[in-house]
């Protein structure tokens, strides 16, 4: 039970990997170590166990893609993580986004279509749907334009899955639409690693905590909200890790109904920018420095998603709250920084 993670060395990735070891798959990882480091395999081993395979590989280089299916024949499943994550700097090098996250997508549908049979995972966003009409979002909200390379990466990476699906039966896909995945493993050994100055508000919030940022900017705190700041799902990381295996394992038994499905993956509780503050310095025991400035372009007022689809389709369900999410991230970042 040979599983591709590509990617499988970032943020999310790593977290995936654990959870595929845990369950007994056996694991390789392709990843450029452009927004990650090796060291991250110790972690992965230290918790498992077991020491994931790893090659590391631009998966914009076509041929080495096609070599690595020759050579891994035996792949079971991919899941897909590979890809460039910042919306800022996704609006000045939109090429660079477009060829990260979109060729190495279609190389990899490539060799899968050669294969009698195979199943991927895509990690798609809730930026797909921007600013829902609706709350909590359903995965049959509008798509909306997108508001950045990055977003529109998101929407035509789902867009190429389906087109391939309808034409190629031997491909079985999900999507997974992630809300704000957040935290870090409970044994701190990996977590999430921004290099240079973070743009997510987690990660801003623990090095403020630790002194590595002086204040914290809250984007606005006039929103149509009930403290006037935004509101976003944050879901913690190893519960998002868990919906990749409940999904992989529904595409493996042939569970699926169709041979390209979309879920969104959420707590499906909406927390607001100053909740996560209070919620932050309770679990850390300590006041946060932070001020409101103005609002951040692009920005949507609130998003949290319906889970109904995941929890009754899929069997999955988030299990930990805001502040275990938040106590993990707070102790990633103590650990290290020892
Ligand atoms: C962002 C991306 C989204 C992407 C996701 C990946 C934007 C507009 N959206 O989501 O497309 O899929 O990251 O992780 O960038 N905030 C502050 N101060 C900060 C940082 C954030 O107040 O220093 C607020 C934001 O205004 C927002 C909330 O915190 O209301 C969460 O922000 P962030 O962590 O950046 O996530 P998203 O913007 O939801």
């Amino acid at each position: 039970m040979k599983i591709l993670v590509t990617g499988g060395l970032g943020f999310i990735g790593s977290h995936v990997v654990v959870e595929l070891q845990n369950e007994g798959f056996e694991v390789v990882i392709i990843d450029n170590l452009s927004n990650s480091s090796e060291d991250v395999l110790k972690g992965i081993t230290a918790i498992t166990g077991k020491q994931p395979l790893f090659e590391k590989l631009d998966l914009r280089d076509k041929p080495l893609v096609v070599d690595f299916f020759k050579k891994h024949h035996d792949i079971l499943g991919v899941i897909h993580f590979a890809a460039s994550k910042a919306v800022g700097e996704s609006v000045d090098l939109p090429l660079l986004y477009y060829e990260n996250n979109l060729n190495t997508l279609i190389y990899i549908l490539q060799e899968l279509q050669k294969k009698e049979a195979s199943n991927i995972i895509f990690s798609s966003s809730c930026t797909v749907y921007g600013q829902a009409d609706v709350l909590p979002i359903t995965e049959s909200a509008p798509i909306k334009p997108a508001e950045s390379p990055y977003g529109n990466t998101k929407q035509i990476g789902e867009e190429i899955i389906k087109d391939t699906c309808k034409v190629s039966s031997n491909i079985n896909a999900i999507a997974l639409r992630y809300f704000n995945p957040i935290g870090a493993h409970e044994s701190v050994k990996i977590g999430e690693l921004p290099i240079g100055t973070p743009q997510n508000l987690i990660p801003f919030i623990t090095q403020t905590g630790m002194g590595l940022r002086e204040q914290l900017s809250v984007f606005g705190d006039d929103y149509p909200t009930e403290d006037g700041t935004c509101i976003r799902d944050y879901i913690h990381v190893v519960d998002l890790a868990k919906a990749h295996v409940a999904a992989l394992k529904r595409l493996i038994n042939g569970d699926n109904s169709g041979n390209y499905e979309v879920f969104n993956i959420g707590t499906g509780k909406g927390s607001s920018v100053i909740e996560v503050i209070n919620a932050f310095e309770e679990v850390s025991g300590q006041k946060l420095n932070y001020k409101i400035v103005d609002k951040r372009a692009g920005d949507v007022i609130a998003a949290f998603a319906d889970t109904t689809k995941a929890n009754n389709v899929l069997g999955w369900k988030s299990e930990l709250s805001l502040k275990d999410a938040l106590l993990s991230a707070w102790k990633w970042e103590q650990e290290i920084r020892k």
